[in-house]
């Protein structure tokens, strides 16, 4: 066997050509490999096809094939009668570079001169956009806020679900979704919207998004122009924050206190387009806002023209008593937009959030949905509408709502006996029984940002309160999340975090 020959046996063997590509293809990437590698180095004949067939135990005609592919993409040359040839990669990289740096230090320099020297790659939107590290990359790590736990969800019978779907093969549903999604779906939303959340709703009137984050910013996009205001509460869901940035809105923060947005005349002698708000349960602090605030906001949404974005994001997880009536249920004048997700009872992966609008806007957000994002996943749609309407939607979330309600009050229960009575009187423990997460409140003078970082440490994933604030005052504290830590979980790393406070608080 040939040098060469015994080479591409020895890559072949290698676990990444795997065994169950065809033999070509396995060929072709070995051979590259060891061109890139340089264990074929420029100038190398490779064994004839013949040999090489021959050595390996297989086709000729595989072996030719798989030469063809690697002359046509430039890494082997073959001259007739004299058999094919490692090509010389680095010469065909340099001039490759030589004309892609020109060509980039063109743009750079009219970038540069566009932008005032500068010269850097993204917009100045884009800067803004990614200097702001969000939530943690992988959520799943010990009372990182606002995640479900996955591990409780029915993966047996989901899976039973999507089969049936799959087995059924219907082409349509491999289709684009055009007209709002899948019909039965939004019929079942419609439902249990109509039940659950008092909404005022006809089928028509839901959209099938790709979660909450689409949903806002599908509203960003129809509904206000560049330099628009749209207030926002403060403190404020970074998703939705970062939405209307990257829209290029101007966000006017509103103080959130014990009842929801406070309005003030400052606040009121501006003229929103858009006003976001979270009143089932304020996205971080978790007030509810009152009656009154409710419609006073629906009375000032129609005396500024403005548009109602109604976040209703966990209110399934209400430990005591039923989930609160959604805000735009309170709306006589079609002035609110509703939106939900399955990020928070199902799981965040699937990507499902619903988009209720009023009569008038069905139209131009249908349009705008199929124009703009193309939506599909009708074959998830499907699976989801059978679950919901087979009851399991009700009984998962009858299920998880009290696992949570338990590891909620089990994480209250220790962080207290932990802190001891001394500090319980300068640490506040939010009280309201719902959420995925709850807000433990520091005093002022309490670096919230050092005590995250600290808790991090100890592998404890804590976010602080004061990086929601958009402006001052800002309240201290720490968000810390329960639904997924087990209860061995809670206790364990309740206790590690009830030290981190205290070190912080002293
Ligand atoms: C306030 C709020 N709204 C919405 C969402 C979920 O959005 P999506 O459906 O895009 O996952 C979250 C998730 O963390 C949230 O905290």
């Amino acid at each position: 066997m040939s040098p060469a020959s015994d080479l591409l046996a020895h890559t072949l063997a290698q676990a990444e050509f795997h065994p169950r590509l065809p033999q070509q293809r396995r060929l072709y990437e070995a051979a590259k490999a060891a061109i890139h590698q340089q264990q074929l180095g420029a100038g190398n004949k490779l064994p004839s096809s013949r040999d090489l067939a021959r050595d390996l135990g297989i086709a000729r005609n595989t072996v030719i094939a798989a030469f063809e592919q690697l002359a046509a993409e430039g890494y082997v040359t073959s001259a007739l009668g004299s058999g094919t040839y490692v090509a010389d990669l680095q010469a065909h990289t340099a001039s490759m570079r030589g004309v892609g740096s020109a060509q980039q230090s063109n743009k750079t320099a009219a970038a540069a001169s566009a932008k005032g020297g500068a010269g850097a790659p993204l917009s100045r939107r884009g800067e803004e956009l990614t200097a702001f590290a969000a939530g943690p990359r992988y959520e799943i790590q010990p009372f990182a806020p606002g995640d479900a736990d996955f591990s409780s969800f029915p993966f047996k019978l989901w899976q039973r679900l999507q089969n049936r779907i799959w087995r059924e093969a219907r082409a349509d549903l491999l289709d684009y979704g055009q007209s709002g999604g899948y019909l039965p779906l939004r019929q079942a939303i419609t439902e249990y919207l109509r039940i659950s959340r008092s909404v005022k709703v006809s089928v028509e009137q839901v959209m099938i998004t790709a979660g909450t984050q689409q949903s806002l910013d599908l509203c960003a996009q129809l509904l206000a122009d560049v330099g628009d205001t749209a207030w926002v509460e403060d403190p404020c869901y970074w998703g939705a924050r970062r939405v209307f940035q990257a829209r290029d809105l101007k966000l006017h923060p509103i103080t959130v206190d014990s009842d929801g947005m406070a309005l003030d005349d400052e606040d009121l002698a501006t003229s929103p387009r858009l006003i976001y708000v979270t009143p089932s349960h304020q996205y971080p602090t978790g007030a509810v806002m009152s009656l009154a605030r409710r419609r006073e906001l629906l009375d000032v949404a129609v005396r500024k023209n403005a548009w109602i974005l109604e976040d209703d994001y966990d209110s399934e997880f209400r430990y005591t008593g039923r989930p609160l009536a959604a805000l735009q249920g309170l709306d006589t004048d079609d002035r609110v937009l509703y939106m939900g997700t399955f990020s928070k009872v199902l799981y965040p992966g699937i990507k499902v959030g619903y988009l209720v609008v009023p009569p008038a806007l069905i139209a131009p957000f249908k349009s705008a949905l199929y124009d703009l994002q193309r939506p599909g996943q009708l074959m998830v749609q499907a699976a989801l509408a059978d679950f919901i309407a087979l009851g399991h939607f009700t009984t998962h979330i009858r299920k998880i709502r009290q696992t949570y309600g338990a590891r909620r009050e089990l994480l209250r229960r220790t962080l207290v006996a932990q802190l001891g009575p001394q500090l319980s009187q300068s640490v506040t423990i939010s009280s309201e029984e719902s959420g995925l997460h709850l807000v433990v409140e520091l005093p002022d003078r309490v670096d919230d940002v050092a005590l995250e970082k600290l808790a991090a440490e100890s592998g404890i994933q804590v976010k602080a309160l004061s990086t929601y604030y958009l402006a001052p005052p800002v309240r201290r504290g720490l968000l810390v999340g329960y639904a997924y830590v087990t209860p061995e979980k809670v206790v364990y790393y309740g206790r590690l975090l009830a030290a981190v406070i205290q070190s912080g608080v002293r």
